[in-house]
């Protein structure tokens, strides 16, 4: 889902070669020609490899598009999620006057993972959903592996290293441009409604949590072990953890008016 050039979905056609692969692309394919130089939107396509293009995650009607392929996958996957930026002031602002640019960027990755399940994903496989995104700001400001799946009876599996050197070929693009991301570092966080150890044996022995998660931690800033409670009080109150606070509580209202 939401490839760029499609340089990913023909590395995993190259190197992993499953025995049904389908691409999406959020642009048009006449939008992919233009803006990336070298796609591999022709290229998938000889070797036979379905590409949709103009694929919103957030539209069911795009899912419901998947038609003969409609649960029937093991996996579906997002790299480097990010919504296109607004273009010019004004643009910005009404977009963002109702929900903060984080807000949208988690309501993005929530339908990712929940219309992947409602549509995509074959019930009798692992039913896993992938997302690979980086750990700096403002990426590791949408929680992903605490409140991302709130509401949904889906599972954070856990964690691992995405590894760009099992995909040689792919370059990981920039939201907007003919730019490649030179720091291709970033985490792959794994979603199942399943108990994964029972469905993918050579999966789980890979994933981790990491020790923020854990009791004595703050997992929304990422700090501990407290060493006594005066630390965790003084964190409490500090203007950093009041912030993620604040993207918390707006995170909740958007999902308050998506379910209501
Ligand atoms: C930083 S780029 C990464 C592109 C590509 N996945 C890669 O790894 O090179 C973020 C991508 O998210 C896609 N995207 C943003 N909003 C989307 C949506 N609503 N549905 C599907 N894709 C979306 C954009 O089109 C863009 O290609």
């Amino acid at each position: 889902m939401g490839d760029g050039d499609l340089s990913f979905s023909n590395a995993i056609r190259n190197h992993v070669n499953p025995q049904t692969l389908v691409a999406s692309t959020y642009d048009d394919a006449t939008t992919i020609e233009q803006k990336y130089q070298n796609n591999a939107l022709n290229n998938l396509k000889a070797r036979n490899v379905h590409v949709l293009n103009s694929f919103d995650v957030t539209n069911t009607a795009c899912w419901q598009g998947l038609k003969g392929y409609l649960n029937s996958f093991d996996v579906v996957i997002f790299q480097f999620p990010l919504i296109p930026a607004f273009v010019g002031r004004e643009a910005f602002e009404s977009n963002t006057r109702q929900n903060s640019m984080n807000v949208l960027n988690r309501a993005l990755l929530h339908q990712f993972i929940k219309y992947a399940n409602e549509f995509a994903l074959d019930p009798g496989g692992p039913m896993l959903c992938y997302i690979t995104s980086k750990d700096v700001k403002p990426y590791r400001e949408w929680n992903i592996e605490g409140s991302l799946n709130d509401r949904l009876n889906i599972e954070y599996c856990g964690q691992m290293q995405f590894d760009i050197s099992h995909f040689e070929g792919y370059k990981i693009r920039n939201v907007d441009r003919d730019k490649h991301v030179k720091d291709t570092s970033g985490i792959t966080y794994v979603f199942s409604p399943k108990n994964i150890d029972t469905h993918t044996s050579e999966l789980s022995p890979q994933l981790t949590k990491p020790a923020y998660l854990t009791p004595n931690h703050c997992s929304l800033c990422r700090v501990g072990p407290y060493m006594a409670s005066e630390d965790e009080t003084k964190h409490l109150n500090a203007k950093k953890h009041q912030q993620m606070l604040h993207l918390e509580s707006d995170w909740q209202q958007w999902l308050n008016e998506f379910y209501s």
